[in-house]
């Protein structure tokens, strides 16, 4: 069985500057994937690329191993960032309008309509003008545009970023539902997002992807102990913070201006006691020592560059 989307070598360059320069990689059926990044790292780019609304500058996007055509719109509900409606319409006519729209029968399209009416919590408002509706149904409503003709890839572009701590959850509960069923992608420039509903992580930034994995083998990949520290800003100390990094048992280090340094160390223990040692050798008291793990949030920050 070949993966569900391979995607190869994506481009995309606006007006020579690319936005996506170069990204790769598999996702599996079923899985839900977190495309993750800060403004402009190109995620709408690409997923308009998936959702075949955008052609690829260079490189190539397979679904289930075919190059990917004309009816590949039926295999993929898509939802916008910033989706607009006829808000004439009611949520009813939307939905029956997106139904026919992916070739369902009048009578297919009216039933699975109601269905996902239900299901996303709009029964009630199903005649009333969508101009009516609060963000969080709105956006209720797109999930349930992209959901109607039961696609085996669902494409969302921040479907929780527009909302209110009240409409994200509501989201977010949907999303954990209809991850159970369904491919998801969807993107998100909060980690935690991700972390709460995803499987896989990709990590974008520039245009490229600066890390990808499932949760868990980046968790375990990244989770290293880190001990911070501090000194008097005497230059003595402070000479001493600048040259641990020269030790076997010190991964790396980084120094923080204010008389700290960040130290991702191997071996905590062997770690902790050598630098108690070498700081009461030279006299030198430790304002702050703290001991700790990296986590996801720290590779996200490092990988993105801020
Ligand atoms: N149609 C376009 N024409 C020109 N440049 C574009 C176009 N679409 C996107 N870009 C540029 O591509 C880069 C990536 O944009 P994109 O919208 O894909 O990022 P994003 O990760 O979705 O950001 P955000 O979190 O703000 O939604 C940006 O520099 C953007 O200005
Ligand atoms: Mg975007």
């Amino acid at each position: 069985m070949p993966s569900l989307l391979q995607v190869s070598g994506l481009h995309k360059v606006f007006n020579g500057q690319p936005s996506v320069d170069g990204i790769s990689f598999n996702m599996e059926q079923g899985r839900c994937v977190a495309l993750l990044g800060p403004n402009g790292a190109g995620k709408t780019t690409t997923l308009r690329m998936l959702a075949g609304l955008l052609n690829p500058s260079r490189g190539r996007i397979l679904f289930e191993g075919k190059l990917i055509g004309k009816d590949y719109r039926k295999q993929i509900g898509y939802l916008p960032q910033s989706p607009s409606f006829y808000n004439w319409m009611t949520g009813e006519e939307y939905l029956l309008f997106a139904s026919r729209l992916s070739g369902m029968g009048r009578k297919e399209a009216a039933g699975r309509a109601e269905a996902m009416l239900e299901r996303m919590g709009l029964k009630d408002a199903a005649k009333r003008r969508i101009g009516g509706y609060s963000g969080g149904m709105k956006q209720r409503l797109g999930l349930a545009q992209a959901l109607v003709h039961a696609p085996r890839l669902l494409l969302l572009d921040e479907p929780v970023s527009a909302l209110d701590p009240i409409g994200r959850r509501e989201i977010m509960e949907l999303l954990r539902e209809i991850g159970r069923e369904t491919s998801v992608i969807f993107s998100t420039h909060v980690l935690h997002d991700a972390e709460e509903v995803c499987d896989d992580i990709i990590m974008m930034n520039h245009g490229v992807i600066a890390e990808q994995g499932s949760l868990s083998s980046l968790r375990a990949k990244y989770n290293r102990p880190v001990i911070t520290l501090r000194v008097e800003q005497r230059k003595e100390a402070l000479l001493w913070l600048e040259t641990l990094n020269t030790r076997s048992y010190i991964h790396e280090s980084r120094m923080e201006g204010d008389g700290s340094v960040f130290l991702k160390v191997e071996d905590m223990e062997a770690a902790r006691s050598a630098i108690l040692r070498e700081a009461a050798d030279r006299g030198i008291p430790l304002m702050r020592f703290e001991a700790g793990s990296l986590s996801l949030e720290d590779v996200f920050m490092e990988a993105v560059g801020v």
